[in-house]
């Protein structure tokens, strides 16, 4: 494995004040706003960790405890926790902030798996990862635990047949 970056290094905040483009039909944000701002944080975080482009493979489920409401400011706070070969987890703790009041509501958190690519688009090592703290050590081996699941998943995974194909 190639040489050891910190997760220090690689932790990003994306901020975003949400106007009336952001609503869903209710007035409040659309979940798929949040999850695009994930995906962009988990993205660059894993980025900045491989320094090569990468490309999402696998997003955990995701729950939302609380609405985010049109005027909210959006934040992603995105960080490596586990580094395969050529695959990252990041995490993504979500919050929304009422900018009138200052009050701070946690929104969700989510997983997001990254893999990096060379030049020619294939997948390709990544440095492993260095946890300097308990919770960075904490949160590594959940996300080994977290992985392994995924990769079950996947192993049962049914192909789907398509029916219409013209080819
Ligand atoms: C990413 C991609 C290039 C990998 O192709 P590949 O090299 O044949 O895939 P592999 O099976 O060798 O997997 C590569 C890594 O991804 C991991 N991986 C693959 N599928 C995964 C899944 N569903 N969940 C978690 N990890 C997964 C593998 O465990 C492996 O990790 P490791 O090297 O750390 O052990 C290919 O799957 C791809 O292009 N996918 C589409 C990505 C994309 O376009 N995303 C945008 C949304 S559509």
């Amino acid at each position: 494995m190639k040489e050891g970056r910190k997760v220090s290094e690689s932790r990003i905040t994306l901020s975003q004040h949400m106007g009336v483009t952001e609503a869903n039909v209710l007035g409040n944000v659309h979940g798929g706003v949040i999850m695009k701002l994930c995906d962009e944080a988990g993205g660059t975080s894993a980025m900045k960790h491989a320094r090569r482009p990468v490309v999402t493979v696998a997003v955990d489920s995701m729950s939302f405890h609380s609405p985010v409401h049109i005027g909210n400011l959006l934040t992603v706070q995105a960080e490596v926790t586990w580094v395969g070969r050529t695959s990252l987890e990041t995490r993504l703790v979500v919050t929304a902030e009422d900018i009138m009041t200052g009050t701070v509501v946690h929104t969700n958190t989510a997983y997001f798996v990254y893999v990096a690519l060379d030049d020619g688009g294939c997948a390709v090592e990544v440095p492993s990862l260095i946890c300097e703290t308990e919770e960075e050590r904490i949160l590594q081996e959940e996300g080994a635990a977290r992985q392994a699941l995924r990769l079950e998943r996947r192993r049962q995974e049914r192909p789907i047949e398509l029916q219409n194909n013209v080819n």
